[in-house]
Formats: C-alpha cells, structure tokens, sequence
C-alpha cells in the first residue's frame, strides 16, 4: 500500500471521514491563485461552520505553490503536490493529535523513534509555552534534547488571517551520518515531515481572539514524505515520479543523469499542467492570473522537451500526460473525466507555441551573439514575447544559462505602452485582474479604486480588496468584510465615491520599485503577480494602489456611481455590484 491509502485507512480507522481533494483553485478565498494547503477548502469549518462529515475529517488536497516555480529543475521542489490532512473540528486535540501522528509514523510506517524530533511553541507575551505538546511528546518516549522550541516557525497561519494556533512540527532524519543526540531544526539533514496545527484563535486585522472551538490542522506532503520512506535523496527517484523520469528518457533518448533539470523540469511541469487542466476549475492558457501560469508551465516544459532533442511535434507530451493520468485517475476522479480535455489544452498551447518556438531560440542565439554588454534589452525581450510567444520568464531563464540579465523593467514599460496602443483585452498579464481597457471599462477601474477606499473609510481600514471583475455594464467588487453592510453604510458609501468623482480629482500613474510600492501603503491584491518595477495609481491622497490600469486621467470622467447589490461572497468576503450610469 503508499502512503496516500496508509494515512486514510488510519485516519479513518480513528472515526474520521475522507472528504474529497477540493478544485485546485480556491472556493473561499479569492485573494490566492491556487489552493496551498490542505486546510484552505476547511476555512469556514475551522471558523465554527458545521461540517457535514462531521467533526473528524481527513483527506489528500491537490495543492499548488507557484513561487518557487523556477526553482523547479532540482532534487526537492514541485509546483503541484499532495497534502494529506487530518482535522478535528472542535473535537479531539493536542493529546490525540500527537499520539496519532506518532502512532502512524513509528506503527504504520515503521519509522525508528530515533530518527524523529520535534518542534512546539515556544510561547511569547500573547500565547503561553506549548507544555501540554511537550510533556506528550517526552511521555511518548521524544528525549528532551530532540523536542526544539521556536516561536516564530511554530506558530502557523495561511497567509495574514485567519484561523491559526501553535503548531508542532515532526522533523526525519533524511541522512547516512550519525544522528547527533540534539536536535538542531537548522541542521538541513532534519527534514520536517508533518506539521500538527493547534488552530485556537482567529487573526484579523492585526488583532487576535479565540475560535467557537478549539479545531486541529495537521498536513504532510506526500512527495517529501514518500521519498523519504523509499529512502532516495532525490524526490524524482521515488516511486512518485521514476516512470515519469523513465518515459522521458526513453521519449529523448538521454539518460536521466546527463540532464536531470530539463528532466525534472518537464515531469512536475507537465505533471501540474494536466492537475491545473483536469480541474473542474475549468483553466485554460491564458495571458492572465491562473490561465497564465499554465501557460508558463507548459511553455517552459516544452522549451525543456526541445533542449532534449525530443521531436516536439510528437505527442511526447500526450504520453507523459497520459502516464500520469493512469497514476493518479484512482484518486482524482476529474483527470478521467477531462482526460480529453487535458490532451487537447496541452496539444493546442504545445501548437501554439512551437509554431514560434524554434525560431524563437535562432532570433535569441542571434541577440546573444550579437550583443553589446551582458544585459538582454527591452525591445529584444519585447519581440521574443510578442514575436515568438516566449514569457518573460522564459527569456530571463534563457538568458540566466547564457549568465545574462534581461531589462525586464524596460519590457514591462514597452509592454505597458504596447498595450495602450494596442488596447485589446487579450494582454491583461500585468494588470491584476483588471483585464479590459474600452472606455466604459477604463471608468470602472478607477470607480473601483474609489470604492475600495470609500469601503475603507465607510467599513473599516480592514477592508481589503479579495477580487473584482469588470464588464463594460457594471463592476463587481469582492472585499474583506465579517458583516452585511447597513443601508447607511452603503448609502455613505456611494456618497463619498460621488463626491470624489465630483471633486474632480487628478489620477497619477507613477512607477516605482515593488518594495517600496507596498512600503508606502499602496494596496495590491496578488503581491507575487507583479514584476520588480510596478506602477501604482494615485488619487489625490484617497487611494494608492499597484495597478497596470488603464484609468481615467480626472475623477470627473467618470460619471454618477451606484450601487446595486450588496451581498455574500464566501465566508469573510463581501461583494458588491455597482454602475456608473
Ligand atoms: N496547514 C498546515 C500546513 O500547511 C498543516 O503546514
């Protein structure tokens, strides 16, 4: 049996009931691109919310973490990855929570006692010392010396709010050496394995109170956890991914030692792209927000796939698409019923882009060799975008082999201008969810700037930004609110939103370093979207945010703003529809 099948069968054994892997995009919180933790689909649930299984739950969630993504190419990291999870929603806790986990591992999977250590919470002025965790990891037979305590790594929240708690962390020895009798978290041969959260509070704005119920969040990742069981020191020689790797040798002809990254690269990045695909989400590649990181990953694997000579207009990546489909259709019930629709999205973008790609790389060798300096400039970044289709991160990635930079701050203002041109919708990349620029849609965008500060002003400086959507017939707006907004709030509201755009009032458009951008309080929804050098748009000294825009130059272009429903989004979110009539 894997570990997948293990951990369930256990947890269930203990009266918890599976639930099933969510979408990988999130139902609740519109502020992340993608699902990435086992806990995000439960939000509702750790807040007090009955859950339908019950009070005891586990599952494995599809998760995908896009930040790393071009560190993809070494031993440990993967875009998509499994959480296994187990909860209890206001009913066991800490006691139950560690002898479990200690069970599974040193029971189930066999695991020595000697090869573990752990990490409780530490305690600060607001939260006591984790003792009750301590006395039951030493009662069940942890030394002292291997029990660390930390405050900062063992307090865990997703992202700024939410439901959170002190955690305790369970760390394997992933080395041949001797284990040395005190357990150093730092010491890099200790990897930690399983996270048990103690989620007991809730964090909002700044501020933090107690949760209905005292609930329990545990995650392991399945790809770290197996490698480790199967005991390889590189995750994509586990049983996880060897055939993927064996496909892929065999399709190029290349033994896997001679050209590891490419291999890596092209596995998890494929790997991910049928999850991303498959979802019931719905993604297809696109120039914006999830559709785009699609598309990165099947560009970039296809730009792999040729570095290994494979014939790119085989259906190499239907064979790859196609193994993993079979390993995993088991679990995940979607990748049988969109099977088609994966290969399609993967042959469609693979035929989009290697119309242009093998150009692509000539016109880029050619800029190489004819280059002045080391530093690849906008307009070269500029065509290989426009020209051959390459993402910017693909040029930069490119020119990083070849130990170049890209002036990826000129491509984005070459970009930016090419876009005001050109004014089509089809170039949103770096507009943050803004994604039309005709007139009517200009106005709203910046009527939806106003309303984010007359919510702020009205609500509370708590309201955040978690989505917004805008046609040329009316604007939508997601916001961080716990309560339904009152006649009179939505009244003053749309007041104080008029009485900006009557005041007339300049709308600047300056460019600054990221850092500084959100140093100086400008709001941004998707901080990671954004490139290093941002544009953030000014509105007297009501609103700041990072923007691409476009917006209108004068408030007073705008026109009478009105709200026309105010209503739930999901749990914590807000959403209001407004006109400008
Ligand atoms: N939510 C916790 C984590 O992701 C378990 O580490």
């Amino acid at each position: 049996m894997n570990l997948k099948d293990l951990y369930i069968d256990y947890f269930i054994s203990l009266g918890h009931k599976q639930i099933p892997s969510a979408p990988v995009v999130p139902e609740n919180d519109p502020s992340v691109l993608f699902n990435t933790a086992g806990m995000q689909p439960l939000i509702p649930y750790l807040m007090g919310q009955p859950h339908p299984y019950g009070t005891r739950l586990c599952d494995y969630q599809k998760c995908i973490r896009t930040n790393d993504l071009d560190e993809v190419g070494d031993t440990t990291h993967h875009t998509f990855f499994e959480m296994l999870g187990n909860w209890s929603l206001g009913d066991y806790f800490k006691d139950e929570s560690i002898t479990w986990s200690f069970n599974f591992l040193t029971k189930v999977l066999n695991i020595p006692k000697e090869k573990l250590a752990v990490t409780v919470f530490a305690g600060n002025d607001d939260i006591p010392f984790d003792k009750v965790s301590f006395d039951k990891w030493v009662s069940l037979g942890i030394s002292e010396d291997r029990i660390a305590k930390t405050v900062e790594d063992n307090f865990w929240i997703a992202g700024e709010s939410g439901p959170c708690g002190a955690d305790t962390e369970i760390f394997y020895f992933r080395s041949n050496d001797d284990i040395p009798k005190v357990f150093d978290p730092d010491d890099d041969r200790w990897v930690e394995i399983w996270n048990n959260v103690f989620m007991e509070y809730l964090k909002k704005d700044g501020k933090v109170s107690i949760l209905p119920k005292k609930n329990v969040d545990t995650g392991m990742g399945v790809e770290r956890t197996t490698a480790i069981l199967e005991g390889v020191n590189d995750n994509y020689l586990s049983s996880i991914w060897k055939d993927v790797i064996e496909l892929i040798s065999q399709i190029s002809g290349i033994k896997y030692e001679d050209n590891p990254k490419s291999m890596r690269i092209i596995a998890d990045h494929i790997r991910t792209a049928v999850f991303i695909s498959s979802d019931y989400a719905g993604i297809k590649p696109s120039n914006t927000d999830q559709g785009y990181i699609l598309r990165r990953l099947i560009r970039r694997a296809i730009r792999h796939a040729f570095k290994l000579n494979i014939d790119i207009n085989s259906d190499w990546e239907k064979q790859i698409a196609s193994l993993i489909i079979n390993k995993y259709k088991k679990y995940y019930k979607e990748l049988s019923d969109n099977e088609l629709v994966v290969y399609e999205v993967l042959k469609n973008e693979k035929e989009k882009f290697n119309k242009t790609l093998e150009k692509g790389i000539k016109e880029f060798e050619k800029i190489v060799n004819s280059l002045n300096g080391n530093i690849i400039n906008k307009d070269l970044a500029f065509k290989l975008y426009d020209t051959y289709g390459f993402p910017i991160e693909l040029t930069e990635e490119l020119a990083s082999e070849k130990s170049l930079s890209v002036d990826t701050i000129g491509f984005k203002e070459k970009f930016r201008e090419h876009q005001e041109k050109s004014r089509t919708a089809s170039q949103g990349k770096f507009k943050g969810g803004l994604a039309g620029n005709s007139e009517i849609e200009t106005k709203y965008h910046t009527a939806t700037h106003l309303l984010n500060a007359a919510l702020k002003q009205v609500v509370g400086f708590d309201v955040h930004q978690k989505g917004s959507n805008i046609t040329d017939e009316r604007m939508r707006f997601d916001f961080s609110c716990d309560h339904k907004l009152s006649d009179d709030e939505k009244a003053k509201v749309e007041q104080l939103v008029n009485k900006w755009i009557n005041d007339s009032i300049d709308v600047k458009c300056t460019e600054m370093k990221k850092d500084e951008a959100i140093k100086s309080g400008a709001e941004c929804m998707f901080i990671e979207k954004y490139p290093d050098i941002v544009t953030v748009y000014s509105i007297g000294d009501i609103s700041k945010e990072l923007c691409g825009g476009p917006h209108v130059k004068n408030t007073s272009e705008i026109g009478k703003f009105k709200i026309i429903k105010e209503e739930a989004s999901s749990a914590g979110v807000r959403r209001i529809k407004a006109i400008i009539e």
